[in-house]
């Protein structure tokens, strides 16, 4: 049984052939339609999410499967003070698989420990969200036609902000990826990022604060969102929130050819005018999560592909 906790728990060969999967469903989604017949997801939310849960739902559905859930601690028996070792022993007696959310860092591993079915991270605390991360090389593969050889710039959040941590530790696999990591000083990536990720892999990386000097290079830019609910107190994210908006201005200082990532939501990082470039892909990237979770769950279940 397998579990997907990081993105490494991956090989490059199995994150390729996810892609490809993915690719495939793309194209006539209707083929697909009933291998996961009888098979159930729970969806397992301790935290908010529109996306993440949605789009794992709505990928379990389009694959013929059926799904049961909750989307907050409050409605789950966490308010009453369960442990997730628990829950997850419950959970395996109900679903075939399960996508879980949770504030704290580590929780989703708990879970796999304690699991009778495959368990997808789909999010813990500050610190990894995998699923973010096929979908964002789903996205990149589509618009560059390559994972290697790119320029991506992180921007925004690079402490709080797992996607960011998740992705990162993805890309460093691919040849010739550099990295231009822009934040204000208190939101840099963590040390383990920078120390065991980055530097561990010989891979290029400068921190820049500043948007504008690095627009220029970039062959990506992944904006992020300054993550509220993991701050210790409410005047560092508001003297904080909107340190970078990308503006129609900003804009023309970037190649023709930069594709604008974010995991969203959006708060105030990306001006809505900045939508109608056609350089903008986040809804896009969001319409892949789709796919490249219908993908991995017929992987984790080992459903085969229709003839
Ligand atoms: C991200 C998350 O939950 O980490 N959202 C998502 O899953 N698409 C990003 C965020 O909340 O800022």
């Amino acid at each position: 049984m397998r579990h997907l906790l990081n993105p490494l728990d991956l090989t490059v060969e199995e994150i390729d052939d996810l892609l490809a999967l993915a690719g495939d469903i793309e194209k006539d989604p209707s083929r697909y339609a009933h291998v996961c017949d009888g098979k159930k997801l729970a969806t397992c939310f301790y935290e908010p999410s529109t996306r993440t849960r949605l789009s794992f739902e709505s990928a379990m559905l389009s694959l013929g499967g059926s799904v049961l859930g909750f989307a907050s601690a409050d409605s789950s028996s966490a308010a009453k003070g369960e442990s997730i070792a628990d829950t997850i022993r419950i959970i395996s007696c109900y679903a075939d698989i399960c996508a879980m959310r949770h504030p704290k860092e580590g929780s989703a591993l708990v879970a796999a420990l304690n699991s009778q079915i495959p368990v997808i991270n789909a999010g813990d605390g500050g610190h990894q969200h995998p699923t973010q991360t096929l979908t964002d090389l789903l996205t990149i593969h589509s618009l560059k036609g390559r994972l290697g050889n790119l320029t991506i710039g992180l921007c925004g959040d690079l402490k709080f902000g797992r996607t960011v941590h998740s992705l990162i530790n993805a890309l460093v696999r691919y040849p010739d990826v550099k990295f231009i990591l822009i934040s204000p000083p208190e939101l840099k990536v963590p040390e383990y990022i920078r120390q065991d990720v980055l530097q561990a892999n010989n891979v290029e990386f400068k921190e820049l604060g500043n948007l504008d000097e690095a627009l220029p290079e970039l062959d990506i830019l992944y904006m992020t969102r300054v993550q509220r609910e993991r701050f210790f107190n409410e005047e560092d994210y508001i003297r904080l929130k909107d340190c970078y908006i990308l503006t129609p201005k900003k804009m023309k200082l970037a190649k023709e050819d930069m594709f604008i990532l974010h995991p969203l939501p959006r708060v105030n990082e990306i001006s809505v005018e900045v939508d109608k470039d056609p350089r903008a892909a986040y809804f896009k990237q969001a319409q892949y999560g789709v796919y490249v979770r219908m993908a991995l769950i017929m992987r984790l279940l080992e459903v085969g592909t229709p003839c």
